[in-house]
């Protein structure tokens, strides 16, 4: 069995764009923090608040949202809203909040004032990223009949974002490095998935390998355990080879990899 290669991941760059405040204006917007992290699924809060809060000038506030499209207005409704809505003007606060962020809400937020008579400003604008976290590793044993007979562990993980996931192998505390370095798979502005293999040696006591798997959106590390002893591993016969193709077939199914070529256990 062979996993499907030649996946390709372009990791497109949101280009910082725009110039601060207006002049136009004699009051300031201030946007901050100017960068701000999310898991998917959480709420995010934009901070824009501005100087003139106490007056009683009338006026609007708007955001708008820059990202490798361009930019656009966030219209408020649905998940986008501001969070004081009624209040903001005498608050001075444009505070946008986020519910249930998405993928593809990441961008450059940006928050314009508008005071009737007065003039409009804009902040300089708040960077949202948003991560979603991988799935706990999954590590399964693989057997290739060709050239020479070996055994190999893969290593998988799914559903992370942005790029890059780290995958390591260790043989209790010792760091090894993977026979196939990480290969990522998946359309490169969603959720991906990626896999290590490492090769097992032929012969020697029985270990215990783990796979670890980092990423920004993890405070700890994800591991996974596989021990494996060379004394007692076969080569697959037609039962053993047919549990390595269930196996296979529901990593595929779970995390929606393709099979490509014929299945080695069999041979
Ligand atoms: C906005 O950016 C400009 C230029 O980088 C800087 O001079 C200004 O202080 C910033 N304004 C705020 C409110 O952070
Ligand atoms: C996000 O906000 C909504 C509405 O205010 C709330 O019901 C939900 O519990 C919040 N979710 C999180 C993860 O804080
Ligand atoms: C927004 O501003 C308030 C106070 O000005 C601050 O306590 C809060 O941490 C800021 N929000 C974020 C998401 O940083
Ligand atoms: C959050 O959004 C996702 C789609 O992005 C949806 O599947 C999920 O049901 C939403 N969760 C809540 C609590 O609204
Ligand atoms: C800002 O401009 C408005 C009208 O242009 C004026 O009424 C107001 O006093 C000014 N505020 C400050 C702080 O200069």
């Amino acid at each position: 069995m062979r996993l499907e290669l030649g996946c390709l991941v372009l990791w497109i760059q949101l280009l910082p764009w725009g110039p601060g405040s207006f002049a136009d204006a004699n009051f300031t917007v201030v946007q901050s923090p100017s960068e701000v992290g999310v898991i998917r699924g959480d709420n995010a809060t934009l901070n824009c608040t501005f100087s003139r809060g106490l007056s009683p000038d009338k006026g609007a506030v708007s955001w708008s949202r820059g990202g490798p499209g361009g930019e656009a207005a966030v219209p408020l409704r649905t998940r986008f809203a501001l969070a004081y809505p009624d209040t903001f003007l005498r608050r001075g606060e444009g505070t946008l909040a986020i519910t249930n962020v998405s993928l593809e809400d990441a961008g450059k937020y940006v928050c314009r004032v508008l005071l009737w008579g007065t003039g409009e400003a804009q902040g300089n604008g708040t960077q949202l990223r948003v991560y979603a976290r991988p799935s706990h590793p999954v590590i399964f044993l693989q057997f290739h009949p060709k050239p020479e007979s070996k055994w190999t562990l893969v290593c998988r993980t799914a559903g992370f974002y942005p790029p890059p996931a780290r995958l390591t192998w260790y043989r209790g505390s010792v760091h090894l490095l993977p026979t196939q370095p990480l290969q990522e798979c998946g359309d490169p502005t969603g959720p991906l998935q990626a896999s290590t293999t490492l090769d097992l040696p032929s012969s020697g006591p029985r270990a215990t390998y783990t796979c670890q798997v980092g990423h920004p959106s993890l405070l700890v590390p994800l591991s996974t355990d596989y021990t494996y002893d060379p004394q007692h591993q076969e080569p697959p016969s037609l039962i053993a080879g047919l549990n390595l193709l269930k196996i296979a077939l529901l990593g595929a199914l779970s995390l929606g990899v393709g099979l490509a070529g014929p299945v080695g256990g069999l041979a």
